[in-house]
């Protein structure tokens, strides 16, 4: 039986271009058993009519806040109370704006400010005003709000222009959704994560370290916090903000690093080393800024701790995931590095590819496990992180 089996679906359909696309999702919605009733903004009527709506749902479609038959018996409110879900699908840069505001200026928003239903969002508009910061900053204010957002995915736009922004396919959007209805999949998990580069000092102007941003590590936390998870992000040197919910501990040196790492991962079901530790560190940290002598320079380095191998080395250890960073051989190097750290599984990009890995927004990874692999084809950071989330849900096994 399909987890949305007579679940009681509002689809919310607002003013994009991907609006063509809500006939065949509630088709599909609806051979999965669900009873979808249909909400329009005025915009989504210019993409798709009601008549469509109400052949594919089977059910009179609403679009009117204001509408005297409705109102008798308090549409918006029954509508509010019936659902199980809301599915806002196409999702507007405008209507998120309104729903993180709290604006109730038409039928739909105002469903969603009078329910207590789960709210899913599956935004879609251009690349641009997707990255925008002031859609950036709703997203996170719809976010801390509880509310779930699938996607959106990446690619070619109606627009011609190419990026993240393109609604999710009605497949997508409903593997998604059955997640609302069941338990989170990493419920009470406690996990550990490192993200981000790692620094060490030269001297106190000077360190040497990597690329990494801490992008993908960050979407893991998030992604597992999502899912239910408890989450301790031990992160090195970014900018970027830190998940809600989430215990972060920020380090600079790889040393700093594994210190943090085995304190949180004493009570810690999962570890996950995503970050780009740096394998080798000076020697001495000069404690005056060096100056200027020769024509070249010569600084010796020692070894750094691997922090994934020790604490995969370790006898009550947690289920480990290790990363690897590769350019060349990937999938060689990365079977090499599951079986010589003793991981649980491993995450292997090619950072040689453009548009994925070291700072991009976007990556690809293949996931190797002791009897089974998965490619995760190339998606922004957050979808990945998912995906990958799953895969390590399917693979764990309590300590
Ligand atoms: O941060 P972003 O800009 O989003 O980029 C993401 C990423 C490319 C950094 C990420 O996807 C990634 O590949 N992280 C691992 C980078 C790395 O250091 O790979 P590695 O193959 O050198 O190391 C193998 C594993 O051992 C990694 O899990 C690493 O965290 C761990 N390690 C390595 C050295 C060390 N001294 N201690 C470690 O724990």
């Amino acid at each position: 039986m399909s987890l949305l089996e007579n679940k009681k679906i509002v689809l919310g359909i607002t003013g994009g271009i991907a609006a063509y696309k809500c006939a065949d999702l509630t088709r599909r919605l609806r051979e999965q058993g669900a009873i979808v009733k249909v909400v329009m903004t005025k915009g989504a009527q210019a993409f798709i009519t009601p008549l469509t709506m109400q052949a594919v749902s089977g059910n009179p479609v609403m679009d009117d806040l204001l509408d005297p038959a409705a109102e008798a018996a308090m549409g918006h409110i029954e509508l509010a109370k019936w659902a199980d879900t809301i599915l806002i699908a196409p999702a507007t840069a405008n209507f998120m704006a309104s729903l993180s505001q709290g604006l109730a200026g038409d039928l739909l928003s105002t469903i969603c400010l009078a329910t207590s239903a789960p709210i899913a969002i599956c935004p879609a508009m251009n690349q641009q005003m997707w990255a925008a910061p002031a859609t950036q900053r709703n997203l996170a204010t719809l976010l801390a709000d509880g509310h779930a957002i699938f996607g959106p995915g990446t690619g070619e736009q109606a627009c011609g222009d190419i990026g993240a922004g393109r609604m999710l396919e009605p497949l997508e959007i409903i593997s998604q959704l059955q997640r609302v209805f069941t338990q989170p999949l990493l419920n009470g998990k406690k996990i550990t994560i490192t993200a981000g580069p790692t620094q060490e000092a030269i001297d106190p102007v000077r360190y040497l370290s990597n690329h990494s941003s801490g992008k993908m590590g960050f979407a893991i936390a998030k992604a597992a916090i999502n899912l239910g998870a408890k989450v301790t992000l031990i992160a090195g040197p970014v900018s970027l903000a830190t998940p809600v919910n989430c215990q972060r501990i920020d380090v600079k040196s790889a040393e700093q690093m594994l210190a943090a790492t085995q304190q949180a991962c004493l009570d810690s079901d999962i570890f996950i080393a995503c970050a780009a530790v740096a394998d080798y560190a000076p020697e001495t940290v000069a404690e005056n800024k060096i100056k200027k002598s020769n024509e070249t320079m010569a600084i010796a380095l020692k070894r750094n701790p691997d922090i994934l191998a020790t604490i995969a080395g370790q006898q009550d250890k947690p289920f480990c995931v290790g990363f690897a960073a590769e350019t060349q051989d990937v999938e060689h190097y990365a079977k090499d590095k599951l079986s010589r750290k003793n991981l649980d599984m491993i995450a292997a990009n090619n950072v040689a590819i453009s548009g994925q890995g070291f700072a991009s927004d976007n990556n690809a990874l293949s996931v190797f496990w002791k009897n089974g692999q998965q490619d995760l084809t190339l998606a922004d950071k957050e979808t990945l992180a998912y995906q990958l989330l799953e895969l390590i849900e399917q693979n764990y096994s309590p300590k």
